[in-house]
């Protein structure tokens, strides 16, 4: 049996468990599920930067840039960390640099992986597919400045979960995100209902964007960082 193992948090990564494994960077509330719908709906790649200031730079290099911080758009920049502003109309062909509080931050933590993939409820089936072909695996929660967000380790643990007939949990972050998740799936609305980020996108007026993040399979692609930019796979 291969190996599962998640990281409740992107500062919690390792490298040297990263090497030689098969990462899925998960931020279910929004970013990973704004780059898939964005590659799913046709823009040619996302670069995901830490900084505004480099995001913005990128704007003379053709790019439309995406900048979210504490869950709302920052002025200046064309569009925020809103799934549903990735429409067909607006990135297909295009080139998105972008940067949000956590999620572009996770992938910087994930460099050190031998591939690197992009996980959501909108793609779950699909990378449930490849995934099943990988040696160890490896999901880093996103979470909020540091601190795990249970949206992303139930999520966590539904991988685990999909994967038990061919990868077996190592550590307790993957038990504590199993566990969690054979819990949270007899009432996924009241969990998440708790969850600090939901909260605070429901403060925001933000209710869509959460109803669309947990919906499931809505793309059957996987993207995949290469380099620096996440292309479909
Ligand atoms: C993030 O990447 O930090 C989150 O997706 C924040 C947000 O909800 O925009």
């Amino acid at each position: 049996m291969n190996e599962i193992r998640v990281f409740l948090t992107p500062e919690m990564a390792n490298p040297r468990i990263l090497k030689d494994s098969t990462c899925v960077v998960v931020d279910i509330l929004r970013a990973t599920s704004s780059w898939v719908t964005a590659i799913g709906n046709g823009a040619k790649l996302v670069r995901p930067v830490t900084t505004l200031k480099e995001c913005k730079s990128l704007k003379s290099k053709g790019f439309l840039t995406a900048a979210e911080r504490g869950g709302q758009k920052i002025e200046g920049f064309d569009l925020g960390n809103s799934p549903l502003e990735y429409t067909p109309a607006i990135v297909t062909g295009k080139k998105i640099a972008v940067t949000t509080t956590n999620g572009s931050r996770s992938i910087k933590y994930a460099s050190a992986a031998k591939e690197i993939y992009i996980g959501a409820y909108l793609n779950l089936k699909a990378l449930n597919q490849v995934l099943q072909n990988k040696g160890t695996v490896v999901v880093i929660c996103s979470g909020w400045e540091g601190q795990p967000g249970i949206e992303d380790v139930i999520f966590a643990g539904e991988i685990v979960s999909l994967l038990s007939n061919t990868h077996v949990y190592t550590d307790d972050a993957a038990l504590i995100a199993f566990e969690l998740f054979k819990k949270a799936k007899q009432n996924m609305y009241f969990f998440l209902s708790q969850a600090m980020h939901v909260k605070r996108l429901l403060k925001l007026g933000l209710k869509k964007d959460i109803d669309y993040c947990l919906k499931k399979d809505v793309y059957d692609i996987v993207p995949r960082l290469i380099k620096d930019d996440i292309v479909s796979r």
